[in-house]
């Protein structure tokens, strides 16, 4: 069983790759590196001791893409590739259109030019907006609040659309809620450029003195200890859910959407005292004003997850720390702290 990987050089691709390649998947990736560094493929390489197809292109490439069917015997698509910056798709809101949009009308249009009408598709937690109530269940209104989500949410109605035309199509829409945590042999992880925006890989950096303060958005929302709670899970048992998922798109047609959480929130506070716990460092935090634009609380409902597709998260909140901490203390600069080997290119 072949599957096109796209974005597989980033954190969570990455992660599913090395999933995929241990329970016996071949894979191709498509990725054009650009948030992302090639010696991550070398780690997957390592870490599985399984080689594979890595082809240096962007989606919106249609020659590539066209290529990269007719050269492997593709059944199935797991589609990471996009660009997930809220703050920057604000600010550039065309770049995260054609990007996001065009690239998976592409991958699509080429899709069903092979006959492959089965992919599993990285949306968010963040097409719900404002939730109406939490935990939040997949019927839940969905109402992204910025370019970002209305792409995830946009993308969704594109595949319920291709469904209707041909029922063929069999797609999973997975609604992630905040992935944290590095592969526990710490040679993979997250590996954001400059200064990160999510909250865990700040506080990691903080930890080996890559940034001085952690900031915290706002100590007066209606939580626990009034700062914002998530549902944060493993990157791991994320990337098990997308071989899950694959399992039921390649036994059915349809579409459905699928939360991936926990079903557990936790608060800044939390985040930053477990993180302390584990890493033996102090995390010297200000409260700030809140951040624009920021809910106060958001975790899932992940029982459809679990009834359709037989998976949950296991780890909790001490092993993504734990992970984390390992990956970030072994790989201070990311995948920069090696001398750099160009990937190999089949
Ligand atoms: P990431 O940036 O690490 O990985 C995305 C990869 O896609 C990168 O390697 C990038 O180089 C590649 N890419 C982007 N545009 C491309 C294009 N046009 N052609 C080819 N490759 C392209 O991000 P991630 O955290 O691994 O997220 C993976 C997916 O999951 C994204 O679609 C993201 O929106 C979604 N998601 C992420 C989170 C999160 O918190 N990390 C939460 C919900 C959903
Ligand atoms: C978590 C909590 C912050 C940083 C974002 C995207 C979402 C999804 C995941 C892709 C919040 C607080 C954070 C900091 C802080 N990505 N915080 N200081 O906002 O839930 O989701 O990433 O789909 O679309 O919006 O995650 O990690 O940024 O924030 O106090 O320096 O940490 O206010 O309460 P968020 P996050």
């Amino acid at each position: 069983m072949k599957i096109l990987i796209t974005g597989g050089a980033g954190y969570i691709g990455s992660h599913a790759c090395v999933e995929l390649l241990n329970a016996g998947y071949e894979i191709v990736i498509v990725d054009n590196l650009s948030n992302s560094k090639p010696e991550v493929l070398n780690r997957v390489r390592q870490l599985t001791g399984k080689d594979f197809k890595f082809y240096p292109a962007n989606l919106l490439d249609i020659t590539t893409l066209d290529a990269i069917f007719s050269e492997n015997q593709i059944d199935a698509v797991i589609h990471f590739a996009g660009l997930k910056s809220v703050g920057e798709s604000v600010t550039l809101p065309l770049w995260y259109y054609n990007n996001n949009i065009t690239g998976t009308l592409r991958l699509c249009e080429v899709m069903k030019k092979y006959g492959v009408k089965k992919i599993v598709f990285s949306s968010s937690a963040t097409v719900y907006g404002i939730p109406e109530s939490v935990p939040i269940s997949e019927e839940c209104s969905l109402g992204a609040t910025n370019p970002y989500g209305r792409t995830k949410q946009m993308i969704e109605e594109i595949f319920r659309d291709l469904n209707v035309s041909d029922p063929e199509w069999s797609v999973a829409l997975l609604r992630y809620f905040n992935p944290i945590g590095a592969h526990n042999s710490g040679r993979i992880g997250e590996d954001p450029n400059g200064i990160p925006n999510n909250l865990l890989p700040y506080i990691s950096q903080v930890a080996v003195g890559k940034q001085n303060e952690l900031k915290v958005f706002g100590n007066d929302y209606p939580t626990k200890d009034g700062t914002g709670v998530r549902d944060y899970l493993h990157v791991v048992d994320l990337a098990i859910g997308h071989i899950r998922a694959l399992e039921k798109v390649l036994r059915s047609t349809g579409v459905e959407a699928y939360n991936l959480g926990t079903g557990i929130g936790y608060s800044v506070l939390e985040m930053i005292d477990a993180f302390e716990k584990v890493s033996g460092r102090k995390i010297p935090y200000r409260i700030i004003e809140r951040r624009p634009g920021d809910i106060g609380i958001c975790y899932a409902n992940p029982l459809k997850a679990k009834n359709e597709l037989d998976w949950a998260a296991v780890k909790g909140i001490e092993e993504m720390c734990e992970d984390l901490w390992r990956w970030q203390s072994n790989n201070p600069n990311g995948y920069d702290t090696e001398v750099l080997v160009s990937a190999k290119i089949l």
